[in-house]
């Protein structure tokens, strides 16, 4: 089968959050598999370069946007083993700094992005199986075909649409969606069900997720619990209902040949399930090169100070207060907590820098409020737990890795959170018993879980350890779900 995705990130090349890891990982575990698998995506000024192998200019063309046929290039390369086509644009599209939040317009250069794919389809003879798109960004690609394209096309593509996170759904007036060629008003109508009027109530704003869920062949979201939450709450819900059957979930996996202690390069030592000594010298590194009390300090094993690692886009689905909330309460408790991440919002990171100077002299709390790969490897790999205290979250990814690395999970019962981690008080002796699990959004339910993680580590040392080895052999592996996203390909290839 030949798919090519459509994505506004990909792993490590331009990377803001999991939707970039996911597209590397879900291409990658296809090719593996033997599918013909290629990635679009724009080519962001800020794209790393030197990560791309065999970058060429394969062809120019035009393609429209806003009333004129716009020069535009595409190139080849490839990444991780996966072969990419970017896009770019003679106009100021995804120019600046960062991925996202450019001072051009980004609904419209997405809007650019999703058409200049399909003409560039058009123009190369490229006849993919499945167009596989992901998110608002690419979203509207489903209506240009439907609208512009299929007639043109040989053999018909299939699109599938991944819906990483709902808070996002391309908010859109009629008049930006007719930059890209498609009628806005004629789209603006109930029954073409691309608008709804219950977005800020507002009648003149339309949805690029709404018309990409309606439009696509399938819609995948990416947990089987997140899934069943959209069914049930947020404008999208009766959307999302009247298009059921062909909406799904899937767990995401994660790459583990980069998410693997055993040959982590960024580690200064390695470790697995059958031995994780390695993982202590992690820990003593993290401890010493951030300035924390070491473990060495402590004799008495009972007193060991378990080390708890937060990394994560500091935004309010993340749940922020609950974070802070935790920094306190581990303190308390006499452990150590590390956060790592980045925030786009102004007074998130300000409060952030102040929490960072009032803690980051002393010896049990660090805030590193910076983007670093290399950083998120070895904290996972130093952590005894990895904190998830998300308000919603659509799938997770961090405590998938965290469990590889040897991190017991404390998370809160959410989205895909709640597909993965498994409480050990619920079920002691239950096989898929994993980490610590509380379901309040107060600081009451959040301590409650760390008192239990920390009673664990203080008190059952041996049991910690088995609980460590069986979190490490959890298989959250592409392995495991990219064969359902195969099977939704061969079901919306045979449907029609
Ligand atoms: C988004 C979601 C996150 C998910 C990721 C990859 O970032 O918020 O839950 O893991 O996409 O699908």
């Amino acid at each position: 089968m030949h798919i090519i995705h459509v994505t506004a990130e990909l792993a490590p090349i331009a990377k803001v959050g999991g939707l970039g890891d996911v597209v590397t990982g879900l291409a990658r575990a296809c090719l593996s598999r033997g599918h013909r698998v290629g990635v679009m995506l724009p080519f962001y000024e800020c794209i790393l370069k030197e990560q791309i192998n065999d970058l060429t200019l394969i062809t120019s063309y035009d393609s429209y946007h806003d009333g004129i046929w716009i020069p535009t290039n595409a190139y080849c390369g490839v990444v991780s083993g996966v072969t990419i086509i970017l896009i770019e644009p003679s106009n100021q599209f995804f120019k600046g700094q960062s991925v996202y939040g450019g001072s051009y317009n980004e609904l419209e250069a997405y809007l650019f992005f999703s058409r200049a794919c399909l003409e560039w389809m058009q123009v190369t003879g490229t006849q993919p199986d499945i167009i596989h798109v992901h998110e608002w960004q690419t979203g509207a690609l489903s209506l240009l075909y439907w609208d512009m394209y299929h007639y043109l096309s040989l053999k018909k593509p299939r699109i599938v649409l991944t819906i990483h996170n709902m808070e996002h759904f391309g908010e859109c007036s009629k008049e930006q969606l007719s930059k890209c060629g498609l009628e806005g008003s004629v789209y603006a109508s109930i029954d073409r069900a691309v608008d709804d009027r219950t977005v800020n109530h507002n009648p003149e704003r339309l949805s690029l997720l709404k018309g990409g869920i309606v439009y696509s062949n399938a819609v995948v979201t990416v947990s089987p619990t997140y899934l069943k939450e959209t069914l049930c709450s947020g404008w999208l819900s009766s959307t999302l209902i009247r298009n059921r059957d062909k909406y799904i979930g899937i767990l995401n996996g994660i790459d583990t040949t980069i998410w693997n202690p055993a040959s982590d390069v960024f580690l200064p030592a390695k470790f697995h399930a059958q031995n994780f000594e390695g993982k202590k010298l992690c820990k003593y590194y993290v401890q010493r090169g951030l300035g924390l009390a070491t473990d060495d300090h402590v004799a008495d094993m009972t007193l060991k100070v378990p080390l708890v690692v937060c990394i994560t886009r500091l935004v309010a689905q993340k749940g922020l207060h609950l974070i802070i909330q935790a920094m306190k309460h581990v303190e308390k408790l006499g452990g150590q907590m590390i956060v790592l991440g980045k925030s786009t919002d102004g007074e998130v990171e300000r409060e952030f820098e102040g929490l960072a100077n009032l803690h980051n002299q002393g010896r049990s709390i660090r805030i590193l409020l910076i983007y670093s790969e290399e950083l998120s490897h070895i904290l996972y790999a130093a952590a005894d737990m990895v904190l998830v205290p998300s308000m919603y979250e659509p799938c997770g990814l961090a405590q998938m890795i965290g469990m590889r690395y040897g991190a017991i999970p404390v998370v809160r019962k959410t989205g895909g959170l709640a597909d993965t981690v498994f409480d050990l008080d619920d079920q002691p002796n239950h096989e898929m018993a994993n980490g610590f699990v509380f379901e309040g959004i107060d600081e009451v339910s959040l301590n409650w879980a760390m008192d239990r993680a920390f009673a664990y580590f203080r008190d059952k040392p041996d049991k910690w350890n088995r609980i460590v080895k069986k979190v490490m052999e959890i298989d959250n592996s592409w392995n495991n779900t990219a064969g359902k996203y195969v099977e939704v390909y061969d079901s919306v290839r045979t449907r029609w």
